[in-house]
C-alpha cells in the first residue's frame, strides 16, 4: 500500500496549478443521466472518486469517452441499469447522487443506502423526505432505496438541516418534473451553484441557485451541453495551510477568491500576507502564525473540509485556538495523530482547544478519511525530521497528484509503496 514520506523543514516556493473541484464534479458527472444527449466537461479532476462515479455511471449503461484523463464525453442513450450497488456505493457515499436524477428520467432507481462512514453517521433521510414529497413512492428493502415516480411532480421542500448532495439530489430531480418546485433551507455551496449551471446549460429553468431558495420549474427534456468544472476550493484552502505551517510564498493559478472569504480572512488574522486576482490568489508566510479560532458552518462560513488542516496549522501557532466543528460529530480523527507529532490539543465534544507547541517531530501517521489526511501531510512539511503518511488512498479520492505539486514547489515529499498512482 502507498504512503507518502516527508520531511518537514523546507520552505515552499513557486506556483501550484489546482485542479477542478471533487465535490463539484461529482453531482456534474450524475448530472449526464438527466439526458440522452452527450454532457461534455472539461476540468475534471483526475481523483479516485471520480473513477468510482465513472464505474458507477458506466454500469448503469453510460457512454463514457476520455479525451485526456481531465475531459469527459458521458452519452445517456443507453443507459438502462437503474442502480447504485453496494459494492460502489461503500466505496464512495457520493454514489446516492445518481438517486434524483435516474428517477427522474427513469421513473425508478435502486441505490444502496450508504451507511456510516469515518466521519459520522450521515443519513440520507432529507433526500427520501424530499422526493417522496415530488410523488416518489419509496420502500428500503434488502439495504437499497427503492424509488419510483412515473413523473415527479414539482413541490416545496423545506429541509430539516442544510445537506450539500441532499440540495443537489433534489434539484437534479426536480429539473424533470411536472410542475413548478422550491428548495428551502438549500445548501449555498459554490459546488451547488456550478451543478446549477450545468443544469441550466442542459435545458434546465433554475433561479436562486446560491441562495437558500432554489426555484426549479421543471422542464419535459434536457440537452446536450459543455462544461468546465469550477476550480476545487478545498484543495486551494490545504496548499494556503501548507504554506502557513511550512513557510514562503506560493501563487496559486486555476483558482477563485471569492469563494473562498471565510478561509482568506482567517488566514490573514493567522498572519498570511495574500493577494489575489482573476484565477489566482498569492500567500506569503514568514513568521510563526498567530493562533486562530474557528466554527465550521454550511457555507458561506468556515467550511468543514478545512477544519483539519486549520487544526494542523494552530499545532504550531503563538496562541491558544479553539476549534468547534458543528456539521460531523465524529471529524476529530486527526488529533491523536497529530498528538503523536507532538501537538497539544484537547477534545471536549465537538470541541478542540489547540495550545501552540514549539516543534512538531516527525512519525509515523495515519488518517481514515480525507481531510484528516491532508492536515497530516501539511504538519509533515512543519515537522522536524521524516514523516510517514500511511493508508493515502484516502488522499487519493480527493487530492489530484498531491505529492507532484507539493514537491513543486520545493517540498520533499515522495511517494513510496507498490503501486504508482
Ligand atoms: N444530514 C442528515 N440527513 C440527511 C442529510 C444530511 O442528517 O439526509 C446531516 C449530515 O449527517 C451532516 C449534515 O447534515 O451532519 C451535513 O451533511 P451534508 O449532507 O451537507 O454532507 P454531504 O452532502 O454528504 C458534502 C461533501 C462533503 C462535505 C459536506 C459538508 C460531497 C460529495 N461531499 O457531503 O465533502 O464535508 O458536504 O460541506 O459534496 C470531502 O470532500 O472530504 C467531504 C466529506
Amino acid at each position: 500500500m502507498d504512503k507518502l514520506s516527508i520531511t518537514g523543514g523546507n520552505p515552499l516556493s513557486g506556483e501550484i496549478t489546482i485542479s477542478g473541484a471533487k465535490n463539484a464534479a461529482l453531482p456534474i458527472l450524475c448530472a449526464s443521466l438527466l439526458t440522452a444527449d452527450t454532457l461534455r466537461l472539461t476540468n475534471v479532476p483526475q481523483l479516485r472518486d471520480v473513477m468510482t462515479t465513472q464505474k458507477l455511471l458506466q454500469g448503469m449503461g453510460m457512454r463514457v469517452m476520455t479525451d485526456n484523463v481531465h475531459e469527459f464525453e458521458l452519452t445517456g442513450a443507453s443507459v438502462d441499469k437503474l442502480e447504485a450497488p453496494y459494492e460502489l456505493v461503500k466505496t464512495m457515499r457520493a454514489s446516492i447522487l445518481v438517486l434524483g436524477p435516474t428517477l427522474a428520467r427513469f421513473g425508478e432507481a435502486r441505490v444502496s443506502l450508504p451507511g456510516g462512514c469515518a466521519i459520522g453517521s450521515r443519513p440520507v433521510g432529507e433526500h427520501i423526505k424530499g422526493l417522496q414529497a415530488m410523488g416518489a413512492e419509496i420502500n428500503i428493502e434488502h439495504g437499497y432505496i427503492h424509488a419510483r415516480a412515473k413523473r415527479l411532480k414539482g413541490a416545496r421542500i423545506i429541509t430539516d438541516m442544510v445537506t450539500v448532495t441532499g440540495t443537489e439530489n433534489l434539484l437534479m430531480a426536480a429539473v424533470l418534473a411536472d410542475g413548478v418546485s422550491t428548495i428551502e433551507n438549500a445548501a449555498r455551496e459554490p459546488e451547488v451553484v456550478d451543478l446549477a449551471e450545468c443544469l441550466i446549460k442542459m435545458g434546465a429553468r433554475i433561479t436562486g441557485h446560491g441562495t437558500d431558495t432554489i426555484r426549479i420549474e421543471g422542464v419535459e427534456r434536457l440537452h446536450g451541453a459543455e462544461h468546465a468544472v469550477m476550480p476545487d476550493r478545498i484543495e486551494t484552502g490545504t496548499f494556503l495551510c501548507a504554506v502557513m505551517m511550512a513557510r514562503g510564498r506560493v501563487v496559486l493559478r486555476n483558482t477563485r477568491a471569492d469563494i473562498l472569504d471565510s478561509v482568506l480572512d482567517k488566514l490573514r488574522e493567522a498572519g498570511a500576507y495574500i493577494e489575489a486576482g482573476d484565477g489566482w490568489i498569492a500567500i506569503e508566510m514568514r513568521e510563526r502564525a498567530k493562533a486562530v479560532s474557528i466554527r465550521t458552518l454550511p457555507y458561506p462560513a468556515f467550511p468543514t473540509d478545512m477544519q483539519a488542516q486549520f487544526m494542523a496549522m494552530n499545532t504550531l501557532a503563538t496562541g491558544t485556538s479553539v476549534i468547534t466543528e458543528t456539521i460531523f460529530e465524529n471529524r476529530f480523527m486527526h488529533v491523536s495523530e497529530l498528538a503523536r507529532m507532538g501537538a497539544d490539543i484537547h477534545i471536549d465534544g465537538h470541541t478542540a482547544v489547540v495550545k501552540g507547541v514549539d516543534k512538531l517531530s516527525g512519525a509515523t501517521v495515519m488518517a481514515t478519511d480525507l481531510r484528516a489526511s491532508a492536515s497530516l501531510v501539511i504538519a509533515g512539511l512543519a515537522a522536524e525530521g521524516e514523516t510517514i503518511v500511511d493508508r493515502i488512498y484516502h488522499l487519493d479520492r480527493g487530492y489530484e497528484h498531491i505529492e507532484a505539486k507539493l514537491g513543486g514547489v520545493g517540498a520533499d515529499i515522495k511517494r513510496v509503496g507498490t503501486a504508482a498512482h
